[in-house]
């Protein structure tokens, strides 16, 4: 049997060992599914905390079931280390890291280059090896494929390389990584078959397309896609907002449409490791075609922007209540970029924060699922939410519509709230004390 052949045959009979590099939000529950169906899944992670915390059955993720990842450790089917010495044993490699912005919002793609010389250094015959970390279309090939190539091996002969975006979304219970339909593109036919192979063991369904790049470019098309309408419905609200009305009632009369139109929600800004970043990734790469991205720059500018109106919002309704910005004490209800997350990367809320302390506000938070802040010069710890705090505050300014929250308790104590989520939608009373965005 050929290379490819005897891959095949070991990822058809589950005897294959997966190996799955950055076990994060996107590394460790893909890393679970696999060793659910049988898979020996062997993580790297450069954090020795969390490489420790998987060996001991110990989850961190909120997609991954506490139970579920203690029982696969004690079986056996999933055991991490720090280092990539343990590459050879593997006969996939799943690549999960980060790929974040430079201050200067170009790409940081240091975590995928590193990662690739270190596979590249133990790679052997008869190894896939996927990337699934969001970048822009090219890297595979231009980036990752030079690096790996250079150990001698041939690639669709030897090895084969693809790439297949991860498409999860934290905290969604209905779409999981087993039925999130996943995009895969080789850089051969060669690996496109044998990833669809291996994808197609625990996901539903497996779309190829005809290259690593075009695969690069859809996950990054769907992720500016969620940026620029996010971004209209923001923009919608800054026009309601100057005539008077209601963004919210506007939106969900729109959205009775039954077709033609899809729901997005106006707030603070976005935030985690995908919308803000992701698009600039594609743009950063049609510059180098001398082509502009006017969409994306477009809604970078105005997402990136409301954290400063709610900033100017909050402070015309200190005004109102006559209590300078200076002297007020606001509580910032959620500091998570999202629902029911303890992920604050890139969060609003810390940048709503900043800007309302830079007017001299004494600003504290609650967030049941972030005990702590230390993010862009905020250091906060979340204070309890009682009627106390809440009767201390001027103001309440709602940036996460965590649903464990009790709005009508919320809006029943505090003197008045700034709800940039429309989370007090359902409390009746005291509506004359909430201002929506
Ligand atoms: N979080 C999401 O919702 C989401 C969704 C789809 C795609 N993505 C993409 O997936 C990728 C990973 O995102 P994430 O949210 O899982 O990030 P994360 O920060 O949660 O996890 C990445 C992990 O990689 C580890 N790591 C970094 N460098 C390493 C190295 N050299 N060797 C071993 N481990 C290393 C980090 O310690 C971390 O635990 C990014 O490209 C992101 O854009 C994320």
């Amino acid at each position: 049997m050929n290379p490819k052949e005897q891959l095949l045959a070991r990822i058809r009979d589950h005897t294959a060992v997966v190996g799955v590099v950055g076990l994060g939000y996107v590394g460790l529950p893909f890393a679970v599914e696999k060793a659910k169906v049988g898979f020996r899944v062997l993580g790297v992670e450069q954090n020795p905390a969390r490489a420790d915390k998987v060996n001991r059955g110990e989850n961190y993720i909120s997609d991954v079931r506490d139970e579920e990842l203690r029982d696969l450790v004690a079986r056996g089917l999933i055991r991490a280390d720090t280092d990539f010495a343990h590459v050879p044993e593997m006969d996939v490699i799943v690549i999960c890291v980060p790929t974040p912005l430079t201050k200067n919002l170009t790409p940081d793609l240091s975590y995928v280059e590193r990662v690739t010389r270190e596979v590249a250094r133990n790679l052997r015959r008869g190894q896939l090896v996927s990337l699934e970390s969001t970048t822009y279309p090219g890297t595979t090939e231009e980036v990752m494929l030079p690096v790996l190539a250079s150990s001698g091996l041939k690639v669709e002969v030897d090895f084969f390389l693809v790439h297949s975006p991860e498409r999860v979304d934290p905290g969604n219970k209905r779409y999981t990584t087993k039925n999130t339909t996943k995009v895969v593109g080789g850089v051969g036919p060669e690996s496109l078959d044998v990833a669809l192979a291996f994808y197609g063991q625990t996901i539903e369904r497996v779309v190829p397309v005809s290259s690593a790049k075009a695969a690069e470019l859809v996950k990054v098309f769907e992720n500016t896609f969620r940026a620029v309408n996010i971004a209209l419905v923001n923009e919608l609200a800054l026009l309601c907002d100057r005539m008077g009305l209601n963004v919210w009632e506007v939106l969900d009369a729109a959205f009775t449409k039954p077709f033609g139109i899809m729901p997005f929600w106006p707030g603070p800004g976005v935030g985690g490791h995908c919308i803000p970043l992701d698009p600039h990734y594609l743009e950063w790469k049609a510059k180098e075609l001398n082509f502009n991205t006017h969409f994306i720059a477009l809604a970078g500018e105005i997402n990136r922007r409301m954290p400063e109106f709610v900033r100017d919002k909050a402070i015309r309704v200190l005004n109102r209540l006559g209590v300078a910005p200076s002297q007020a004490r606001i509580l910032v209800l959620g500091a998570a970029y999202k629902r029911d997350l303890a992920d604050h990367r890139e969060s609003p809320a810390v940048e709503v924060i900043r800007l309302l302390r830079e007017y001299g506000a004494d600003v504290v938070y609650h967030d049941p699922y972030v005990p702590t802040l230390h993010d862009e010069g905020v250091d906060l710890d979340s204070i309890p939410l009682t009627v106390d705090e809440l009767q201390k505050s001027d103001l309440v300014v709602i940036t996460t519509d965590h649903t464990s929250v009790d709005y009508g308790f919320v809006v029943a104590h505090a003197r008045h709230v700034l709800d940039t989520r429309n989370a007090t939608r359902g409390v009746a009373a005291g509506r004359d004390r909430i201002t929506l965005l």
